[in-house]
């Protein structure tokens, strides 16, 4: 996730900054700039890399004292010097950094174009600060207000011009930005750490919020230019738990983020008419007269590319298979044509995934990308792709991304099944639907200390078993993998009909099993493999949303869904697996953030 750090008052701003930009980097950055007021010039350094290619390229640190610092996590525009914030004005007046995603930055750039106004990188950023340009007669604050106006997307920016040495300017619309305070000198930036060992006093700034910093004062006002009065909020955590934004691990973190990531996930991606609309995606063309997919991908991206599977299928009536990359790779795949091959990776690195990816090649067939990283192999290497903005991801285990994979695949499903009339009516419903999922799983997380005493309960189970059917199924196999990478315990996902078929043998007094219960049409076969595992002294857990709670009495204990859509449900349905697993982990001590045995990138077969 990109990160900021801005400075003004009586001590040097580069040396503030770098420290500051270091603080932030286990939230991961490709890339790192700096731009500080020297006399009346903007001096600007960006590079790609770490930020120790950055503290070498300015050698001795100037004296500044103004000035704003960037580490990058690209969005738009391959990891680069040129990419790297801060941005600049055409005359070099105005510098800005900026966290977020500009969504209407197409149509913006193209009629500042127009306008006579050059571009250097191929950033959405840029084009804010074209546009603060494009407003400014003297007065920063103003042009800064104006260009709001025009902005549509999330972003948290700090901004300098040159020829207001005494102000910087930050504003916020969903994406974090606060402010330090100190004596004689304030900072900006996106994340506590990044200013905890010089205050601990800040402003969070809300939502739609513009702040004009000095050396000795901070104004608060609202877009509509209206005063805030806001309290100082003191910070209490430690700077170990301030990098996990007060959570005790990063997976805990992560988990809490998908609401949010799921926000950014959909962005641009819903049409006028309320539909999804993957035009603006890039990978359109390649979604035309498809007559067979293969979804590619390993461990936890596989289990979205089930997910994908079922959608696929259903919507858009396209033959679907997914399939483990390090499979799919030795396998004699009778291709046929019209065929497009999707990859899903968080990393973009993994090397079967990659492996697969290029098979597709060696055959013609194009390949869609589902990824997390930009610039990373797969996306480089794929005909087009999608990002998954899930923001970096430090806990080994994943969450927030497979969150965003599973719902990249709905829009997928959706997008494709557009050609078909007859899917009119369903595609703009699941669409409208697809917009209530973030609060429905901030609904879902509020049920965190229910699953913390069940995990609790259990945390002494040598085994569990995980059962569902149809989508249930692939939310299972995530559910269990979830469980045993990171607490160590064994755990089996069974599509539930299957289980007679050899396992049931396993279950005995005790055993818990996970039973995920969402699809109204298959709850009378649920219920009928719960009654088998009861009956040999298992302890159901139901996962199920409140209008199926009564046909899930018998079960032993329930975690309600909020009434979701059944085809939607594996967005909810998976965090409480996501949240048994990490405290079960807890429990049992294990370390969470970094299992035993398991990497974060596997970049070998
Ligand atoms: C499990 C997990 C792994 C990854 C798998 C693929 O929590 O994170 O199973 O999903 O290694 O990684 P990517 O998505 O980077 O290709």
């Amino acid at each position: 996730m990109c990160g900021i750090m801005g400075y003004i008052g009586s001590g040097n701003a580069v040396p503030l900054i770098l420290d500051g930009l270091a603080r932030l980097e286990y939230r991961g950055y490709d890339s790192a700039g700096i731009a500080i007021l020297q006399g009346n010039e903007i001096q600007v350094r960006k590079k790609e890399g770490r930020l120790s290619g950055l503290i070498e390229a300015i050698g001795q640190p100037p004296a500044a004292d103004l000035g704003i610092g960037h580490t990058r996590w690209a969005t738009h525009g391959i990891p680069s010097d040129r990419n790297a914030h801060p941005h600049q004005s055409c005359d070099e007046r105005i510098a800005l950094v900026h966290n977020g995603i500009l969504e209407n930055y197409m149509a913006l750039k193209k009629e500042l174009c127009e306008e006579g106004h050059r571009f250097k990188s191929e950033t959405d950023t840029e084009v804010i600060v074209h546009l603060i340009e494009k407003y400014y007669q003297d007065d920063l604050e103003a042009a800064v207000r104006e260009a709001l106006t025009h902005m549509q997307g999330s972003y948290a920016i700090a901004v300098i011009s040159r020829d207001e040495p005494q102000k910087l300017i930050a504003a916020k619309k969903d994406s974090p930005l606060i402010i330090g305070l100190g004596e004689g000198e304030n900072y900006v930036a996106s994340d506590i750490p990044a200013i905890l060992h010089k205050t601990d006093q800040v402003y969070i700034l809300q939502d739609e919020e513009l702040a004009v910093l000095t050396a000795d004062r901070v104004a608060i006002t609202d877009f509509s230019s209206a005063p805030v009065e806001r309290e100082i909020f003191k910070v209490t955590w430690d700077p170990v738990s301030a990098e996990k934004g007060g959570y005790e691990h990063f997976m805990l973190k992560e988990i809490h983020e998908q609401p949010r990531v799921l926000t950014e996930t959909l962005r641009g991606m819903i049409g006028e008419d309320g539909s999804v609309d993957m035009s603006g995606s890039g990978a359109e063309h390649l979604l035309r007269e498809v007559k067979k997919i293969y979804i590619v991908a390993c461990g936890t991206a596989y289990h979205a590319g089930l997910i994908g599977r079922y959608a696929i299928e259903k919507l858009a009536r396209i033959p679907v298979e997914a399939d483990i990359a390090s499979e799919f790779r030795y396998r004699d795949v009778l291709w046929q044509p019209q065929t497009l091959m999707i990859v899903i990776s968080q990393s973009g690195e993994t090397a079967d995934t990659l492996a697969a990816l290029r098979e597709a090649h060696r055959h013609g067939v194009p390949v869609l990308a589902v990824t997390n990283v930009v610039g990373s192999s797969v996306a480089r290497e794929a005909d087009a792709v999608i990002y998954t903005h899930a923001g970096p991801e430090i806990a080994v285990a994943s969450t927030k991304a497979y969150i965003s994979q599973i719902l990249v695949m709905y829009l997928l499903a959706l997008q494709l099944a557009r050609p078909r009339p007859e899917a009119g009516d369903g595609i703009r419903r699941l669409s409208a639907e697809l917009l209530k999922l973030p609060a429905q799983v901030e609904a879902v997380l509020k049920q965190e200390a229910q699953v913390k005493a069940l995990a609790q309960k259990y945390q002494d189970v040598q085994s569990t078993f995980f059962l569902g059917r149809g989508l249930d199924f692939a939310v299972a196999m995530e559910g269990a993998l979830k469980l045993k990478e990171i607490s160590y315990v064994h755990a089996e996902a069974y599509a539930a009909g299957e289980l007679k078929h050899g396992p049931l043998a396993l279950i005995d007094h005790g055993v818990p099993v996970l039973a995920l219960i969402t699809q109204s049409h298959l709850v009378d076969k649920s219920i009928s493999n719960i009654k088998e595992v009861k009956a040999r002294g298992a302890v159901v857990i139901a996962i199920c949303p409140g209008n199926l709670a009564g046909a899930c009495a018998e079960c032993d204990e329930q975690i309600l869904l909020p009434d979701i859509d059944d085809f939607l449900s594996p967005l909810a349905a998976v965090v409480p697996l996501q949240l048994f697993a990490y405290y079960m982990a807890v429990f049992r001590q294990a370390d969470v953030d970094k299992p035993k045995n398991l990497a974060k990138s596997v970049t070998v077969e």
